[in-house]
């Protein structure tokens, strides 16, 4: 990554000599001559940040030198990879714990207020002309997912992508994604005719601990049938701890040669878009927009049509998608601030800061719901449309630096698409406590953060900041909670779990199918793993049957009905189904040419769900944390494989 450290570090550094420093830190002097002069430099600038403890234990020259080496090789890589280096990591950190320290309310003189955006309704009018408008829009996207989290909570050995987003099919999140972007590139070029064919690119991030294995992910499944060169990996670095307000480095507990590094965020994403250089090329080639997305939301592509199509009509520079939020519900809340400087923005702003920035601010019941039963400042479900170009921010970067003190040195920006967390503008803290009262030292170390979502606090207020709020059941079902954790969340509030994900696609697609006109039984409750769930019929497709509502619509007449316990799986581009009663499993896969009418009556015993205690270790993994496993007694299945008409009627 470029670095750019600000000009009054570089000065000071270079008029100093390292004898200077050396005072502070005797054990480093003496092992001078085995530092090469990049390693001096960064030497002296970890000394000029007050950094001699991580030299303290240094022994005499001679001794574990390759440690001492590998100590600066990974300085040097801590130092390449934050934008401004680590002397503009260190001094970052300090303003904020000084802020943290005195209790400074980052909100200070901010106003909230209900920001304007749109409020779709599934399958109405106005969603499909969104719907519309995206899909004709997506010839000039490009996608980001941000797969670089561990997943602690979820607790899964494996990385989260390769789940399986339901086990009717085994289909893994990645394929799903791929193939949604696929199904958009196809349909987005054939409506574009004559400007010929369009590659939608992905870029995925990935950190050490996600990369190696989605790489595998991608090579063994002969990536999902993007073309390679679609695909982008780009990984993130983690970023040193600290252990005081002072901003020291927190030595590894288990390598005295190390300091410790955690993740930094997913907003690392703007920062790595950039300087790998990808951004501009994108915005070369002319594409306009970039979706960033996470990942484990099962549900997500039935939403980006329609958002993409809100960001094109509306021009937002940033759209937040958002679900319906009860008031003081656990998930942040989408708000404008206004300072009494006049400044505006429009913002995520976590549940626990919006109800006392609301009581502060002259209301005094706080987060309330309004007339519609939720909560006016919609819920954030942190994926974001951006607009690439049609802003030229050079100036606005030109006055955020001076207003930090920095000085200005290059910047480039690539059409208009400026990231502020290329000097950690938007880092926070991470989560920490006080060791005690002297609010001096940490109970363990704490490190910056960086969220993808703040990358609208600095732009202009020119910029136009909106939000698209879609119900929940067909945008926001992820995958984050173990069982145990899943089972004990209050009655009424989302699981997040591997259960609850998938039986939400069972859900949405069940409700998409009756507003098509299929009959479509109602749901059974069924507790798996603690959690009780409703249980719809088991129907999914590819994105490639059933890319938007008008789509599907468009495939499905007659009488058609789907009993309770049935299973149906659409894997082609062309089945239609008319006048079909089903009840037992059916299962199609046609190639692409290969026009399949299915109707009639399918009868037989289908495919149960049978319960799995998650406890099971007979069990995979990624079916046990479901709590259930799905039993194929009986089914009829076909298969296409050339193109040409048929028909199904049993
Ligand atoms: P999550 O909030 O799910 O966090 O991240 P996580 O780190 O994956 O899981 P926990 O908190 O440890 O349980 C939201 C999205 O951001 C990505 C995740 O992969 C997910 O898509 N992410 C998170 C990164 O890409 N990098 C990070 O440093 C953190």
């Amino acid at each position: 990554m470029a670095t750019s450290t600000t000009g009054s570090t570089v000065d000071a550094l270079s008029k100093l000599s390292i004898d200077d420093w050396a005072s502070t830190a005797r054990n480093l002097r003496k092992n001078l001559p085995l530092l090469s002069p990049q390693q001096v430099e960064l030497a002296k600038m970890l000394l000029e940040m007050n950094q001699s403890h991580l030299f303290e234990h240094w022994p005499e020259p001679g001794v574990e030198d390759d440690e001492k080496r590998e100590f600066f090789d990974q300085v040097a890589r801590l130092h390449a990879s934050y934008p401004g280096g680590l002397a503009s990591y260190i001094k970052t950190a300090r303003e904020l714990l000084a802020d943290s320290k005195a209790g400074k309310n980052p909100y200070d003189g901010f106003t909230p207020s209900v920001p304007s955006g749109e409020t779709l309704t599934f399958g109405d009018d106005n969603f499909i002309q969104y719907e519309e408008a995206g899909v004709r829009e997506a010839r000039k996207a490009a996608f980001v997912l941000v797969a670089g989290g561990l997943g602690e909570r979820l607790g899964y050995n494996g990385i989260k992508v390769a789940l399986p987003i339901e086990t009717t099919t085994g289909t893994c999140f990645l394929q799903h994604y791929i193939e949604s972007i696929l199904a958009l590139q196809e349909t987005s070029s054939r409506l574009a005719q004559g400007e010929g064919p369009t590659e939608i690119p992905l870029a995925i991030m990935t950190s050490d601990d996600t990369h190696s294995r989605t790489i595998q992910l991608l090579e063994t499944n002969a990536y999902f049938g993007m073309k390679p060169s679609q695909i982008k990996l780009l990984k993130q670095e983690k970023v040193a701890c600290l252990d005081d307000n002072d901003a020291r480095l927190a030595v590894d507990p288990n390598n005295k040669y190390k300091i410790q590094t955690k993740p930094h965020g997913h907003g690392d994403v703007h920062s790595l878009l950039y300087s790998s250089g990808l951004l501009k090329e994108w915005l070369g080639a002319g594409r306009k927009w970039v979706l960033f997305f996470q990942d484990t939301n099962g549900l997500l592509f039935k939403a980006i049509p329609s958002a993409l199509g809100v960001s094109a009509i509306k021009e937002y520079h940033v759209n937040s998608l958002a679900v319906p939020r009860k008031a003081k519900e656990a998930i942040g809340g989408i708000t404008r601030l206004t300072h009494q400087d006049g400044r505006t923005m429009v913002i995520n702003v976590e549940y626990n800061q919006l109800d006392p920035l609301l009581r502060a601010t002259g209301n005094p019941d706080g987060d309330v719901n309004c007339e519609t039963g939720y909560s006016p400042f919609p819920g954030n479900i942190n994926q974001l449309i951006c607009l690439g170009d049609g802003i030229d921010y050079v100036l606005y970067i030109g006055q955020t630096y001076l207003s930090r003190g920095m000085q200005t040195t290059y910047v480039e920006v690539a059409s208009g698409y400026f990231y502020p967390s290329l000097l950690g503008i938007n880092d926070s803290l991470s989560y920490f406590r006080y060791k005690d009262s002297t609010k001096t030292a940490f109970k363990s170390s704490t490190r910056l953060e960086c969220m993808m979502q703040d990358y609208p606090k600095t732009l202009p207020p020119s910029a136009r900041v909106g939000f698209t709020v879609m119900d929940t059941w067909f945008a926001y079902a992820p995958v984050k909670n173990n069982p145990e954790d899943a089972a004990k969340v209050p009655k009424g509030n989302p699981y997040h779990s591997a259960t609850s994900g998938e039986m939400a696609i069972y859900r949405a697609n069940s409700l998409i199918l009756r507003k098509a006109g299929v009959k479509v039984d109602d749901p059974v409750q069924q507790v798996f793993n603690g959690q009780e769930v409703d249980v719809w019929p088991r129907i999914v497709w590819k994105p490639k049957w059933g890319l938007t509502y008008s789509d599907i619509k468009s495939k499905v007449s007659g009488n058609c009905s789907i009993t309770g316990n049935s299973t149906i799986a659409l894997k082609g581009q062309s089945i239609y189904l008319e006048d079909l009663t089903l009840d037992g499993a059916l299962v199609i896969d046609a190639v692409d040419g290969a026009e399949v009418k299915v109707g009639g009556s399918v009868q037989n015993a289908g495919w149960i769900i049978e319960n799995v205690d998650f406890k099971d270790t007979s069990v995979p993994e990624e079916v046990r944390i479901r709590g259930f496993k799905i039993n194929k007694v009986e089914q009829l299945e076909k298969t296409y494989k050339e193109p040409g008409k048929y028909s199904l009627k049993p």
